[in-house]
């Protein structure tokens, strides 16, 4: 029996759907990311899995322990909400020590377990300050350490870095990946952000509109997303998706023609009327030269816009009136607007979804067709 059990949860507020026959497994000391856009039921599903909601229907089982119908208090599980929602009339070693004070903990051990959270945190020095004189980073650290200092069974992070600017997030990013992976404990974090599921996870959860669209690791979600909601939600900037038309050998983007017969020799559904979407990653296109050892299928368009970030170009293309991103790494002088440039996709990248469904329906190599 895995360590978390979610089975066939469904919950709605009032007639509203939010989670709809979830069904998920989570296995002791695994890193999971439940990646989603806002609203699509996140929250909810940390708060399902604390006891703070309880679901309509289906089963929680935690530990070995059914759950379902249980309260917070005896589940075992720590979270870090999305606020923080430290105690503002409490001081830092307050805050950080109330879960053992309301269990009766003597002072002694309480004081020596703060300290020694703190220290691991790097918290010490503002123990007695209270949360308004400390900064949104500062406090999300008092806010993990009031977590962590429980054994849970479970540690449930809500978007803990939504409230760090920029260059705050990258650095607690890394700080908190290091700890949780020092600590070990079960980890269920949330975020809207695909570049901290992607830094962060062992295997993440991808949802739309209280759905799972697929599990997989962070390079499986990447390399083999299973429709276009998946596609287009992970990678910065995402998957180029192309509207076009396939036959056997050929895919048509407005009035070209591209030779793609490698990536689509083995479809899992027939074709309808040949509608697709063609996906591409931006960094799996390059400019085309003459010299291109490269034999991948080539199209033609129009430089719109090129924006030097620099390590990197980012090229925007309009191909038979669609968009077209390229990241180009290197220089960008010759990349001006309007200009006429063509475009080389490497042909063991191109992913092909049907147009109605948006599932991909290409094999992608080293792909083993059960990931949805
Ligand atoms: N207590 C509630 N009452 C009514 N609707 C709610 C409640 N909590 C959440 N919702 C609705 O459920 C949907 C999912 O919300 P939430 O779980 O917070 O999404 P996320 O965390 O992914 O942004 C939203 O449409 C939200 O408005
Ligand atoms: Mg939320």
């Amino acid at each position: 029996m895995a360590w978390i059990e979610l089975e066939n949860i469904t919950k709605n507020f009032g007639k509203v759907s939010v989670i709809k026959n979830l069904s998920l497994q989570i296995e002791k000391g695994e890193f999971v990311s439940i990646l989603g856009p806002s609203g699509c039921g996140k929250t909810t599903l940390l708060r399902l899995i604390a006891g703070l909601e309880v679901a309509d229907k289906g089963k929680i089982n935690i530990a070995g322990t059914d759950v379902t119908f249980s309260p917070p208090n005896v589940r075992k599980i720590a979270m870090v909400f999305q606020n923080y929602a430290l105690y503002p009339h409490m001081t830092v070693f307050k805050n950080i020590s109330y879960p053992l004070f309301i269990k009766k903990i003597p002072a002694d051990e309480i004081k020596q377990r703060v300290n020694t959270i703190a220290d691991n945190l790097k918290i010490s020095p503002l123990l007695d300050r209270y949360p308004q004189q400390i900064s949104g980073g500062q406090q999300q650290r008092v806010a993990v350490a009031r977590a962590m200092i429980q054994t849970p069974n479970v540690f449930l992070l809500d978007e803990p870095l939504s409230n760090l600017d920029a260059m705050m997030r990258i650095e607690a990013r890394g700080f908190l990946k290091y700890l949780l992976d020092k600590i070990g404990t079960t980890t269920i974090y949330v975020t809207h952000d695909q570049s901290e599921a992607m830094a962060l996870a062992n295997r993440i959860v991808v949802m739309q509109n209280g759905i799972i669209q697929q599990v997989g690791s962070p390079k499986d979600i990447y390399d083999k997303p299973s429709n276009i909601f998946v596609a287009s939600f992970v990678g910065n900037p995402p998957m180029n998706l192309l509207q076009a038309t396939i036959n056997s050998t050929q895919v048509k983007i407005g009035d070209q023609y591209l030779d793609i017969k490698e990536s689509i020799t083995n479809l899992r559904k027939p074709l309808q009327n040949g509608k697709v979407y063609l996906g591409i990653r931006p960094e799996h296109i390059s400019i085309y030269h003459e010299d291109s050892k490269n034999d991948g299928p080539i199209v033609e368009g129009e430089i719109f816009v090129s924006e030097p970030l620099g390590f990197e170009t980012i090229i925007t293309v309009i191909v038979s009136d669609q968009q077209i991103k390229v990241i180009k790494f290197g220089g960008s002088k010759n990349l001006k607007p309007g200009e006429k440039i063509k475009l080389q996709f490497k042909k063991n990248k191109i992913y092909i979804f049907e147009f109605e469904t948006g599932y991909r329906i290409n094999e992608i190599q080293g792909d083993d067709y059960d990931d949805h």
